[in-house]
């Protein structure tokens, strides 16, 4: 797909983007421990002492990715848009800089760029994680102002159904799909092996 404009935009400034580990949600439930019961980490398969290696093939701001790595697997991160994974990047070395804690956690994080369908087939992880771009609701105020502006940045992800039928193929244990509670399955795809409900999302778990 070609990549959608990533140019500064008044308004809500989709530049004010940051990917930021080490304050915010992501930081306060890292201080605290957090993490180990989350619904993502059971759709991944973590159970005490495995820790699967994952691959996060629609990295975004990268908060899945760290939460799985924070738990002690090592998370290949895939991003296909430039400017996402620029902010990836910056965000990655902040981490890195700011404590031993931290960067053990980003040690486990490796970031490529480019489209996961392309990389999945030779990576062949036991777990792939999958979030793509959520379809809109209608009345769509509670979509968070930061996912507005991710996808000014990245548009929509129109080929999310062809990136599950690659990671269906290349994962050797299981895909996860982080998909809205409520919304209507992913059309031409088949019937998760089962789902776990979180408040406002669901993970779609294929055993394969
Ligand atoms: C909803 S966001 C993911 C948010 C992420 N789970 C997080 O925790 O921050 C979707 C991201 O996946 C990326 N993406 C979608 N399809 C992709 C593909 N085939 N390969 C690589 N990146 C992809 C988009 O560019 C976007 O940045």
């Amino acid at each position: 797909m070609d990549e959608p404009d990533a140019s500064p935009r008044s308004g809500d400034d989709a530049t004010s983007l940051i990917c930021d580990f080490a304050s915010g949600a992501v930081g306060h439930r890292f201080r605290f421990g957090g993490g180990r019961g989350e619904p993502l980490s059971r759709a991944a398969g973590f159970t005490h002492g495995n820790r699967p290696d994952v691959v996060d093939a629609t990295a975004g701001l990268g908060r899945d990715a760290f939460l799985l790595a924070s738990l002690g697997a090592h998370v290949t991160l895939i991003e296909r848009s430039a400017a996402i994974h620029s902010l990836l990047q910056d965000g990655l070395a902040r981490a890195r800089a700011s404590g031993p804690a931290l960067a053990a956690v980003v040690g486990r994080m490796t970031l490529l760029q480019g489209d996961a369908k392309t990389y999945l087939p030779d990576l062949r992880p036991p777990v792939v994680v999958v979030d793509p771009m959520h379809p809109t609701r209608r009345g769509t105020a509670l979509v968070k102002k930061e996912m507005r502006m991710l996808r000014e940045v990245v548009g929509t992800d129109p080929d999310a159904l062809d990136l599950m039928d690659v990671a269906l193929k290349s994962a050797t244990r299981r895909v996860v799909l982080k998909w809205p509670l409520r919304a209507e399955p992913m059309p031409g795809l088949r019937a998760p092996t089962y789902s776990i409900a979180g408040k406002a999302l669901r993970f779609d778990i294929f055993m394969v």
